[in-house]
């Protein structure tokens, strides 16, 4: 039986990856890295200095900055980043998002966010999703990144649930075979096929109710 749900953030709760990829552009085009939906894609779920260096060998840049210079762009990213996260506001919740919520928490399921955004607090504050997660596991206290198990095993420690009770949300491919690994039952939002190792596929957000999950529970996809 199900006691906990621990949610990605990006792309599951929120569409931050917008306000990330505009941050991003900026520090391209201010270094001169080309930009293309290819890299765009491949910043997904990824931390911000893997993501830096992404963009920094895309332009051919590998090793041309310093680690002091690199963190400097990181820093400005993240300003910027901030700056946008700030417009956010409770219309931004992705669809059905909101009363699958409620309903989590009526049910009195433990809930957790395992994000690798160290902002993710602050942009659960900006949606007005706070008092839903009062556990957030901070990504500077982890060893590995996804697809590694680490984040959704300390997110079911977190919330007192063992591993197999919990069901992880995720909408990259990364993350979940980071449930999977992690001993979880894994839904995956979007693209079944690139989430073909999940055990339970919605399309979009607002399949993802409470019934659904239960009705998907009782027949798995095999
Ligand atoms: C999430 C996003 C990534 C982002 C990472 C770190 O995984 O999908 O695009 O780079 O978090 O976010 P941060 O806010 O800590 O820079
Ligand atoms: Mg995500």
């Amino acid at each position: 039986d199900i006691q906990g749900f621990i949610f990605d953030l990006d792309g599951v709760i929120t569409d931050t990856a917008r306000l990330h990829t505009k941050a991003w552009r900026q520090v391209a085009d201010q270094v001169g890295t080309p930009w293309s939906q290819r890299l765009q894609d491949s910043l997904k779920g990824i931390s911000r200095m893997e993501s830096l260096e992404l963009i920094l060998r895309a332009g051919g840049l590998a090793h041309t900055y310093s680690d002091e210079q690199k963190e400097k762009l990181a820093t400005a990213k993240n300003t910027e980043y901030l700056r946008l996260v700030a417009t956010l506001t409770p219309a931004d919740i992705l669809p059905g998002v909101q009363s699958l919520l409620d309903d989590l928490d009526a049910h009195g399921y433990k809930m957790a966010i395992a994000s690798a955004s160290s902002n993710a607090p602050i942009v659960l504050h900006h949606l007005g999703l706070t008092h839903y997660f009062p556990e957030v596991v901070d990504p500077r206290t982890l060893h590995h990144g996804k697809p590694d198990p680490e984040i959704f095993l300390r997110a079911a420690e977190l919330i007192k649930v063992a591993p197999a009770h919990c069901v992880g949300v995720e909408d990259a491919a990364a993350g979940v075979a980071g449930i999977v690994a992690a001993g979880e039952t894994a839904i995956g939002i979007g693209d079944a096929t690139v989430l073909r190792a999940a055990d339970i596929n919605f399309a979009d957000t607002s399949q993802m109710t409470l019934v659904n999950i239960r009705a998907a529970m009782r027949t798995p996809s095999v």
